[in-house]
């Protein structure tokens, strides 16, 4: 949320950073902006909109080696030129660009106000500014510590001064940042998409971090690594979209979540990550998941993976709502966090007041080193890839899979026999190949969509196992297609929403075959009988009992896996529904990849 980029070294910064924000451009897209420090001092350039429109409106000469760009997802004050970033102390020496919220912003701009200074925009982020050129200390970074001593909230910043025009000083709390390490040039940026194409050895700041960047390296003791990346992973090459890219990217992704973790032999999986021994994992009494959005409906599936497999019980609980409710945090209880970024704010705050109150929490996390893989006690690596669409797709099947690899090893210390263990093992091995079959049925889910995207209100409905699906497809639909659509139980429809149903409002039902279908067979008729348009996503051979329902078949596995092929069809209306209604799918009004800020 929010994007950060920085360089200093010897070549131009502008177009740099253009291309740095460009890639970072999925964190935000309100407003973005740029400022470097040439031979006159420093230059700012920064409006409403996207990324392209800065660069088409750059000034001709906008020359220096250093220099700070923002893509700004906004929090505070509209998206409008003013309020981008970057922000300046108003005298042209110093600029700042800002990720994450100051909490006490409000105090600090009437005390800057009582002092006399005249502040620019609506933003929290401007009186960092202010603070810093204020400050009488000797260098930049002394003056950033000074500044950020009176400072209550979350922050990832860069900062340039015109007195200190050979260095950038950089801090963070909260919001990562990562320091890019060139020939006799460095970088900066909150994520690593805008450094691939420049470097790989990177180094991650720690949470209280301020460090002094200049050409030549950085200050702070942090080691760096050079990470084994392919820069193309980050391109979306002959596709439309990042998302329609990552979709197609599932079955290799699935593989490779699995890979090395099925343990055939005894019907069980290998999760060296989790750190527990079998005593420890034997005494298990409960198990929590958190997490947010998608994650937390996948959470709801991985839910329902444990309690079948494992008969532990086990629930799901949105990360965002948990620490306001004062939880009992329980030692026998397995708290597990699931975040494709391992960044979100909400999650990363929940796991914290759990270890702060002595529970164990381990992580579903995509983002190898992200801050809440580095705060849970241990975890399974979700190997999905960069995920860049803020549709998430392929992060949420690995997540499912990484549940299932975590019901099948509680499940087999307890009560869950080989034979199953051995028949989930050969379910997980049909899956890439079963997703890929889901995925080539595209040109008819396509024009189904292009129905669907004519109503402007769905309902998705399923049970029990197929009611987290419903969720996930809802979800996904209304945020790229900007439909109001909302999941229900198939089960609660007659308790209120079918006085909702009519010609206009089609449903997108989740009708498995399994223990359940004839029961929701029967909630069917109820919305055919008041005409409501039906799409049933299902098993071949099932019976619909004659409704007039539009099908979308996926292939059998094994019931408790069922979940994640009926998911997959919907990724596939929620894009096209999208496509038809001429959107850009990566960028969806009003979101970002990566929810930093509370
Ligand atoms: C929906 C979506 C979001 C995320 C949520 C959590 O497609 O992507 O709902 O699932 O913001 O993000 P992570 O998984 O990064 O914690």
């Amino acid at each position: 949320m929010c994007g950060i980029v920085g360089y200093i070294g010897s070549q131009q910064a502008a177009p740099i950073l253009l291309e740095g924000l460009t890639r970072l451009e999925h964190r935000g897209y309100d407003s973005a902006g740029l400022a470097v420090l040439g031979g006159t001092g420093i230059k700012v350039a920064k409006r409403a909109g996207r990324v392209r429109d800065l660069a088409d409106g750059l000034p001709k000469r906008f020359g220096g080696k250093v220099g700070i760009g923002h893509t700004r997802w906004a929090t505070h004050g509209p998206a409008n030129d003013v309020n981008a970033h970057p922000h300046t102390d108003g005298k042209g020496r110093v600029a700042i660009v800002h990720n994450g919220i100051i909490d006490n912003a409000s105090v600090l701009r009437q005390r800057l106000a009582d002092e006399g200074v005249e502040l620019a925009s609506d933003t929290d982020s401007e009186v960092l500014a202010h603070l810093i050129a204020g400050s009488e200390a000797d260098t930049l970074e002394a003056k950033v510590r000074d500044a950020l001593s009176s400072v209550e909230g979350t922050y990832g910043l860069a900062v340039m001064h015109a007195d200190f025009p050979d260095r950038l000083v950089v801090a963070r709390n909260g919001s990562p940042l990562i320091v890019g390490v060139g020939d006799r040039e460095m970088y900066v940026a909150s994520d690593l998409a805008a450094l691939v194409r420049h470097t790989t050895t990177v180094a991650h700041l720690e949470d209280g971090e301020i460090t002094t960047i200049t050409a030549g390296g950085f200050t702070s003791a942090r080691e760096t690594v050079t990470l084994d990346i392919d820069p193309d992973a980050y391109d979306a090459g002959e596709h439309d979209s990042f998302m329609h890219k990552e979709m197609l990217e599932q079955p290799a992704a699935a593989e490779r979540v699995l890979r090395g973790r099925l343990d055939e032999r005894f019907g069980t999986a290998h999760l060296g990550g989790l750190n527990m021994d079998a005593r420890e994992t034997r005494a298990i009494r409960r198990v929590k998941i958190l997490g947010c959005g998608s994650a937390y409906y996948v959470g709801q599936m991985g839910a329902s993976l444990v309690e079948e497999l494992a008969r532990i019980p086990a629930d799901a609980e949105a990360a965002s709502e948990f620490r306001y409710r004062n939880p009992i945090i329980e030692p026998d209880t397995l708290y597990v966090a699931v975040s494709q970024s391992g960044e979100t704010i909400d999650t990363l705050l929940a796991v914290q007041e759990i270890r702060r109150k002595g529970g164990r929490v381990i992580g579903l996390v995509n983002v190898v080193g992200s801050a809440i893989a580095r705060e849970c006690d241990g975890g399974i690596y979700l190997h999905a890839g960069p995920e860049v669409a803020v549709a998430s797709t392929k992060a949420l099947t690995n997540m499912f899979l990484g549940f299932a690899l975590l019901a099948l090893q509680l499940g087999r210390v307890r009560d869950l026999s080989i034979a199953d263990g051995r028949r989930l093992i050969a379910g997980l091995q049909r899956l890439p190949g079963q997703i890929e079959e889901v995925l080539a049925q595209e040109d008819a889910l396509a024009e189904l969509a292009g129905r669907l995207a004519e109503a402007e209100s769905l309902f998705f409905v399923g049970r029990v196992r197929g009611f987290p699906v419903a969720r996930e497809g809802a979800q996904k639909f209304k945020e790229i297609s900007y439909r109001h659509a909302e999941a229900y139980q198939t089960s609660e429809l007659k308790h209120g929403p079918l006085a909702l149903i009519s010609p206009e409002v089609p449903t997108v039902a989740i009708v498995p075959e399994d223990e359940l279908t004839d029961r929701n067979v029967g909630a069917l008729h109820e919305i055919d009988a008041r005409r409501g348009p039906l799409v049933v996503v299902t098993h071949d051979g099932v019976d619909l009992g004659g409704l007039a329902a539009e099908r979308i078949v996926v292939p059998r596995n094994e019931r408790e896996l069922d979940p994640i092929l009926l998911t997959v069809p919907l990724q596939l209306l929620a894009y096209h529904a999208a496509l038809r209604l001429g959107h850009d799918i990566d960028k969806p009004r009003n979101l970002a990849k990566s929810v930093t800020v509370e």
